[in-house]
């Protein structure tokens, strides 16, 4: 680089073997980016050690101390040194880097620490007397003995101290602490039989318990439900199906939330690989196309997903903090999650997360009004696959047109409302809003949003079986286009013919239509045409033929949806009600927005102050 230095020769660089110390600090600035990353190695390495009760405690951030205690196996006053020396570990011996049981086999965790800040190491080992070591800025103390009933206490003080640079990158102590919180809490999501809690002692104070993770018993699902429950909040737990689906040797598992329990952003998404948190975008994608149905594009679903395979089937060790893996197949472990999602949602039928009424009650209160207790579980309401094909095969031309009859038995009396989970309509406000009663309160539906809803599930049935009826235009519309619309139209028009949608060039810069699909009765071809087009614009071309279709059919629903304004006869509103009951998904627009909002008489008790 610098040939033009006449002293180039006399300032040759050497090649110089680093010592000890110096390797485990460039380790370790790997390994230990912030303090949240220590002490993710030091749980990890108590849930290594089989501990039932992890105790965390940090001061300023994790700056000046995190302690780590666990009751796990500990290590015996010679294992001590060893546990310090780098690429020493009991976890794997070197043969098999595919068979890995364990979050750590490095070792590297513990060597890097003590490279990069004041560490003690207290354990004791069942049969052996307790011992402690300190290695400060790499350099190792001799082993001692100390006192401790079973089990290990880590404890790291001044991290960075040996690495001035480091120490500058730290955020606020308040951010890194946020930082600490989150690894604590995932490594807790994956761990629902171990007790988790963290204390932050900044100061002299006695310290503030910032999370704490009771061990959960019992059956798996029910001991992942309370924790995610703990670490996610009720309202998760309460609007998340549960998920069980085997493929090729993956098994997952977990809970994923209602599409109505969507959030802004993609923070509540929580995927893992053999209990190890990971951050892929392979599964996140996966997860974003399950939900891809059902959300709008500015939501992301809310999800935690454990995947477990035999340690042969995933490589771990391609990212320095683990965080990565590396499927040998991706392709199977996107697909179940695809469809073990995309099942959960379809069985879950028609129920609307439980916060959206929440919210609406919460809009309906006095300032001081009673506290808010709602649940709305219906696991008993599920319709039976065979329901499902019934409703869509004798399924009226649409609400946009006839009134619908024949179909569905009008309720006769409000004791048949009980066997109606959606109940027996009673009015229509504001020509779109239908109120009904059901055994234990009253259903407000958005009409226009469950309609919309009703028909693109039947587009998608009818898809799904190559049948989509069409009805000729009798003069073809004639709809004029920029080339590069037209040519992207046309690009499409095999799969729109499948959708119903038959089109044709016409000229340069125009299209003409010459069939809609029936189910949208009589249809503004032009707009439905514009729509379609702007769809197909937005979509941009990563997403695969099949998403673009059910996205395309999304956008068509809507030109077939009643809209608001329309008023509709008792019948009418029984009959999308009943409808309602039987499609799946039905809870929620295809925008993710709820179709409607359910109120039991005793929140409307509360309401009025009655309880
Ligand atoms: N809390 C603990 N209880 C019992 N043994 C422990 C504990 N922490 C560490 N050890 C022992 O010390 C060894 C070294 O730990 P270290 O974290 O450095 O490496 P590792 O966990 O084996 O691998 P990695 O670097 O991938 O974390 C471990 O293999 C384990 O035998
Ligand atoms: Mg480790």
């Amino acid at each position: 680089m610098n040939s033009l230095d006449p002293k180039i020769g006399d300032c040759r660089p050497r090649i110089r073997q680093l010592d000890n110390a110096a390797i485990n600090r460039i380790a370790a600035g790997e390994v230990v980016e912030r303090p949240a990353s220590a002490v993710k190695e030091l749980v990890e390495n108590a849930l290594d050690a089989g501990a039932r009760r992890i105790d965390i405690s940090f001061a300023d951030g994790g700056k000046t101390l995190i302690r780590v205690q666990d009751d796990g196996h500990g290590m015996t006053p010679e294992d001590l040194p060893l546990a310090l020396a780098r690429h020493a570990t009991s976890k794997i011996d070197g043969s098999d880097l595919l068979a890995i049981h364990t979050f750590g086999f490095r070792g590297e965790a513990l060597p890097s620490l003590g490279s990069v800040g004041r560490l003690t190491i207290t354990s004791r080992a069942e049969g052996h007397e307790g011992a402690r070591v300190l290695v400060d800025g790499g350099e190792i103390s001799p082993v001692a003995p100390a006192a401790l009933e079973r089990g290990t206490i880590v404890e790291l003080r001044d991290l960075f101290h040996t690495t001035p640079a480091r120490l500058k990158f730290m955020r606020t102590d308040r951010a890194e602490a946020r930082a600490i919180v989150d690894v604590v809490k995932r490594l807790a999501m994956a761990e629902p039989y171990v007790t988790f809690i963290l204390h932050d002692v900044s100061g002299d104070t006695q310290g503030r318990q910032v999370f704490r993770a009771d061990a959960q018993n019992g059956e798996l699902f029910d001991a992942m439900r309370g924790r995610l429950s703990r670490v996610l909040g009720h309202e998760f737990a309460q609007n998340a199906l549960p998920v069980d689906a085997e493929r090729d040797g993956f098994h997952l598992t977990g809970y994923a939330a209602l599409p109505t329990y969507s959030r802004a952003s993609a923070v509540a998404q929580f995927m893992f690989v053999n209990a190890r948190p990971v951050r892929d975008k392979l599964l996140i994608g996966a997860l974003r196309g399950a939900y891809a149905d059902f959300l709008h594009r500015g939501r992301h679903p809310a999800a935690a997903l454990f995947i477990g395979c035999a340690p042969q089937l995933v490589d771990v060790n391609v990212h320095p903090a683990k965080s990565e893996v590396r499927f040998r197949d991706p392709g199977i472990v996107r697909g179940l999650i695809v469809s073990a999602l995309r099942h959960a949602l379809a069985e879950a039928g028609h129920r609307a997360s439980t916060t959206v009424a929440g919210a609406a009650l919460g809009a309906f209160r006095a300032p001081d009004g009673p506290a808010r207790v709602y649940q709305m579980d219906r696991p008993s309401d599920r319709p039976s696959p065979g329901a499902l094909r019934a409703g869509f095969q004798a399924q009226s031309p649409g609400f946009g047109e006839a009134p619908v009859s024949g179909r569905v038995e009008p309720i006769a009396d409000d004791r048949e409302t009980r066997d109606h989970p959606l109940g027996a309509a009673r009015a229509q406000l504001h020509e779109n809003y239908i109120i009904a009663q059901t055994a234990d309160g009253m259903v407000i539906v958005d009409q226009h949003a469950a309609h919309e809803r009703l028909v693109y599930e039947r587009l998608k049935a009818r898809l799904a079986d190559n049948d989509i009826p069409r009805q000729a235009l009798l003069i073809p519309e004639i709809v004029e286009l920029s080339a590069s619309d037209q040519s992207r139209l046309l690009e499409f028009s095999d799969e729109l013919e499948r959708l119903g949608l038959v089109i044709e060039a016409f000229g340069s810069g125009a299209v003409a239509v010459r069939e809609t699909p029936a189910v949208l009765g009589q249809t503004d071809a032009r707009a439905l045409l514009l729509d379609v087009l702007d769809e197909l614009a937005d979509q941009g071309s990563s997403r695969t033929v099949r998403d673009r279709i059910e996205a395309v059919l999304s956008r068509m629903a809507c030109h077939g949806s009643i809209r608001s304004g329309r008023r509709m006869s008792a019948d009418e509103m029984n009959a999308l009600l009943r409808e309602m009951e039987a499609t799946p998904h039905s809870g929620q627009c295809n925008h993710g927005r709820p179709t409607y909002v359910e109120l039991k008489l005793a929140d409307i008790e509360r309401l009025f102050g009655r309880r």
